[in-house]
């Protein structure tokens, strides 16, 4: 029937201890050979050791052998090699280098987390208590991964790689500069975006909702300030609330909620972002170095790669 959602991603990091131990912190829960599960998607974040920090593979859902075929045929339509078994189809994405696996698993069906009560103009829906989202006494833990987001020397064939050969469908554009592309009913779960290098830019983690984005950044930048990045605000691309932390290695993870879902492909029309557009709606300002990170140019001149 159609690609289903974002498995899990596989991060490469030069210390995988120092980084596996930030997830944990981040809420998510440790499992045997640096997996890491959230409370809904079960096992989707894999760390591993490389030289440079980077992106090693994605794992993607698909419904049915169908689709694996019908992926098949696209990406030899685009002269992408791809590796077509029963279960899984497996290919790399050519301008990074990362491991791609489409698989056939079941959707993931979360449960309904009712509504956090919010007062009005007009609209009491929450009397004579207070705000339960600073009440809540349970660490912050993120129910599922929304996206993965990566720098590519070549966004334009990176992008058509997933639109054209996986059959992700492109949500909106950052002109001249990147693609937000779904294989979900989430408005984004890839966004490639033009870089001077491949680098792993964000990970991005779903939580109940703004009290949670705020609760679980609190809680990483208690005793840890040099972790925040950039937050709280929200994007006009998917319209969700984010902040941005740093893992010890230097890539970028996101609290979000409130994603814009598009359920209907045909009443959603893709825009051409620019300017400030293309990163949020509101918040404090971006700090340079969430376009441009810090180890940027040691990643483009291999100053540090160790293996
Ligand atoms: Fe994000």
């Amino acid at each position: 029937m159609s690609l289903h959602g974002l498995l899990s991603v596989t991060m490469g990091v030069p210390d995988v201890a120092a980084t596996a131990a930030y997830y944990a912190d981040f809420g998510l829960t440790p499992e045997e050979d640096n997996w890491f599960a959230t409370a809904d998607g079960g096992r989707q974040l894999h760390i591993v050791p490389t030289g440079t920090r980077r992106l090693v593979e994605m794992r993607v859902a698909a419904d049915d052998a169908d689709d694996l075929g019908r992926t098949a045929a696209s990406l030899e339509r685009l002269g992408v090699v791809a590796e077509l078994g029963e279960a899984a189809l497996d290919t790399t994405e050519p301008v990074t280098g990362m491991r791609v696996r489409v698989e056939i698993a079941p959707r993931l069906a979360q449960d309904t987390v009712p509504a956090t009560p919010y007062n009005g103009p007009g609209r009491i829906d929450r009397p004579a208590v207070r705000a339960p989202g600073f009440l809540r006494e349970h660490p912050v833990r993120p129910r599922k991964l929304g996206h993965a987001v990566f720098g590519s020397t070549d966004h334009e064939a990176s992008a058509s790689f997933f639109a054209d050969g996986l059959g992700f469908k492109v949500s909106d554009r950052i002109k001249g500069a990147g693609a937000f592309l779904r294989c979900s009913t989430d408005h984004h779960n890839v966004l490639v975006l033009g870089a001077p290098v491949s680098f792993l830019h964000h990970t991005s983690w779903q939580v109940d909702d703004i009290d949670d984005v705020g609760r679980g950044a609190f809680a990483m930048l208690d005793g840890n300030p040099e972790r925040h990045v950039w937050g709280l605000g929200r994007h006009y691309a998917g319209s969700n609330f984010f902040w941005y932390l740093k893992d010890p290695a230097g890539n970028f993870s996101e609290y979000y909620s409130d994603m814009d879902c598009i359920l209907d492909d045909q009443l959603w029309t893709p825009e051409d972002l620019e300017g400030a557009r293309g990163l949020y709606a509101w918040g404090p300002p971006p700090p340079p170095s969430f376009l441009h990170p810090d180890d940027l140019a040691a990643m483009m001149t291999g100053a540090h790669v160790a293996s």
